[in-house]
C-alpha cells in the first residue's frame, strides 16, 4: 500500500429530518447565505420552501442563484461569484445534485480569485482561499457532498474539466434520503451508474496489497447492485435510497482510494462526451464502462477481473480465468441495461463525427490510467466499440 494522508473533513448529518440542524450549523459561519440550486426540482418538491422558512425563522439573510445547469457552466459560476461579492456572503449553501454542488464549490473559490473563474478550473493551483460552503443533497451520484473536487463545463471552448482544493470540501452536508424520492427514473439510474464507476476507477488498480480498500469497494458495488433496481421500482423505498446515498458519499471521498494507484480513465473519456454533446454523466459512464473493461482485459489485468467476478458477481472461482473475467464484464453490461440505461453512443445521439477529436482532447492533461495506460488511439478504439 502506498503512503497516504487521511482527511475527510465534511461533517455529515444523515437521515430523516436532519435539516433541523441547518440554522445552527450555518451560524457557525455567519448569517449571510447564497443558496445555489438547479432548474426547479427543489421548488416542486417543497424543499425550497422548507429551507427558506428555516432561514427566515432564524434571521439568516439569503440570496439565490437558481437555474444551475446539469453539467454546470462556468457562466453560472461567474454569476454566483458576483452575487457573493456584492452581498458579502458568509456561506454558500448548495441544494441539489453534483451540478449545483460543483458550481457552488467553484463560486466559493472564485470569490477570492481576482481573474476569470475559468482560470481556476484550468489550473487548480491558482486557488488559494475558499469561502465556506455546505450542501443539502437531493441525488445520490457524484459524491461531491463529501469531497473537494468539482467539474465545470465551458461550452465556448468545448471543455469539461475537474478542479479542486482541500478547502472546497463542504463544511457540512445534510443527507436526507427522503429528498431523493422525487428523482425521475433516469436520474436514479444514472446516479447509481456514476457511483459504480467511481468504485471501478479505484478498484481496478495495479496496487495489490490494499486488501481492506478492495473489500470495502466490493461491498459498495454489491450495495449498488442490490439497491439500484429497488429504488427504480419503488422510488420511496427508504432502505434503498439510504444505502445508495451513503454509498455515493463513501465511494469517492478517499476511503477506498487511499493507498492505491487509481485510474479515472472512464471519467476522462466521459467528460469529453458531455463537453461535446451535453449528455448525462452517468449515462455516458455506463455506456463506456463495459467497453473499457473489455479493452483493458489482458494477461496483466486478468487476476483483478477474476477477483471482481468472483467477489462481486459470485461467479464460480474454479472456472477458466478469462471465462470468469468475460462473464463479469457481461454481468456489468447487463446490470446497466437492467437500470434502463442505453448501451450505445448512437442511442444518445453520438456518431463517428467527433470521436477522433474527443479522443485527442481526453488526454490533454496526459495519458489516462495506470493499471492499463491509454493513449488517444486507445480511447478512440473504446469510443468506436461503444458506438
Ligand atoms: O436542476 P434540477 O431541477 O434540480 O433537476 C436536477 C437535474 O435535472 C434533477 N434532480 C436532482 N435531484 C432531484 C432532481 N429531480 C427530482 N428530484 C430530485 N430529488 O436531476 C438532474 C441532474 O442533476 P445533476 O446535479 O446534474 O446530477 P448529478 O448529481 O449526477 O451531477 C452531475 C455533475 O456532477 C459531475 C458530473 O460530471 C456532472 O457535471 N461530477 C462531479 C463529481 C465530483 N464533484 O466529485 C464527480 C463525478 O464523477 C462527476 O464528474
Ligand atoms: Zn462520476
Amino acid at each position: 500500500m502506498k503512503n497516504f494522508n487521511y482527511s475527510i473533513p465534511t461533517k455529515v448529518f444523515f437521515g430523516k429530518d436532519q435539516i433541523n440542524v441547518l440554522a445552527r450549523e450555518i451560524k457557525n459561519y455567519g448569517s449571510k447565505v447564497l443558496l445555489v440550486y438547479g432548474g426547479g426540482s427543489i421548488k416542486k418538491s417543497g424543499l425550497h420552501d422548507k429551507i427558506t422558512g428555516i432561514l427566515k425563522a432564524n434571521n439568516i439573510s439569503f440570496w439565490e442563484l437558481a437555474g444551475v445547469e446539469p453539467n454546470p457552466r462556468v457562466t453560472s459560476v461567474r454569476k454566483g461569484a458576483q452575487l457573493c461579492r456584492d452581498n458579502k456572503i458568509d456561506l454558500i449553501l448548495a441544494v441539489g445534485g453534483g451540478s449545483s454542488i460543483d458550481c457552488a464549490k467553484v463560486i466559493a473559490a472564485a470569490y477570492y480569485y481576482e481573474g476569470d473563474a475559468w482560470d481556476i478550473v484550468l489550473d487548480p493551483s491558482k486557488i488559494k482561499k475558499v469561502l465556506p460552503l455546505a450542501t443539502i443533497l437531493t441525488l445520490a451520484a457524484t459524491g461531491s457532498e463529501m469531497n473537494a473536487g468539482a467539474v465545470i463545463t465551458n461550452f465556448e471552448t468545448k471543455e469539461k474539466l475537474g478542479t479542486g482544493h482541500e478547502d472546497m470540501a463542504p463544511k457540512f452536508s445534510i443527507l436526507d434520503p427522503t429528498y431523493t424520492f422525487t428523482l425521475p427514473v433516469k436520474q436514479t439510474a444514472a446516479g447509481t451508474a456514476d457511483i459504480t464507476s467511481h468504485i471501478f476507477e479505484v478498484y481496478f488498480s495495479s496496487t495489490k496489497e490494499a486488501f481492506l480498500q478492495n473489500r470495502m469497494a466490493e461491498g459498495m458495488l454489491k450495495t449498488c447492485i442490490k439497491y439500484g433496481p429497488i429504488a427504480l421500482k419503488d422510488p420511496e423505498n427508504y432502505e434503498a435510497r439510504a444505502n445508495l446515498m451513503w454509498t455515493s458519499s463513501l465511494a469517492i471521498n478517499g476511503l477506498i482510494s487511499y493507498g492505491k494507484e487509481t485510474e479515472w480513465s472512464v471519467h476522462a473519456m466521459e467528460h469529453e462526451l458531455s463537453a461535446y454533446y451535453d449528455i448525462t454523466h452517468g449515462v455516458g459512464l455506463a455506456i463506456l464502462t463495459p467497453h473499457w473493461m473489455k479493452y483493458i482485459l489482458n494477461d496483466s489485468t486478468l487476476d483483478k477481473f477474476v477477483e471482481y467476478g468472483v467477489n462481486v458477481w459470485d461467479i464460480d472461482k474454479n472456472g477458466d480465468k478469462y471465462a470468469i473475467a468475460n462473464a463479469a464484464i457481461e454481468k456489468t453490461r447487463e446490470y446497466y441495461n437492467s437500470l434502463g440505461i442505453p448501451s450505445s453512443l448512437k442511442e444518445v445521439g453520438i456518431n463517428e463525427e467527433k470521436l477522433e477529436e474527443m479522443a485527442k482532447q481526453s488526454i490533454r492533461r496526459g495519458k489516462l490510467g495506470n493499471f492499463r495506460v491509454l493513449e488517444a488511439e486507445d480511447v478512440l478504439s473504446i469510443f468506436r466499440a461503444a458506438l
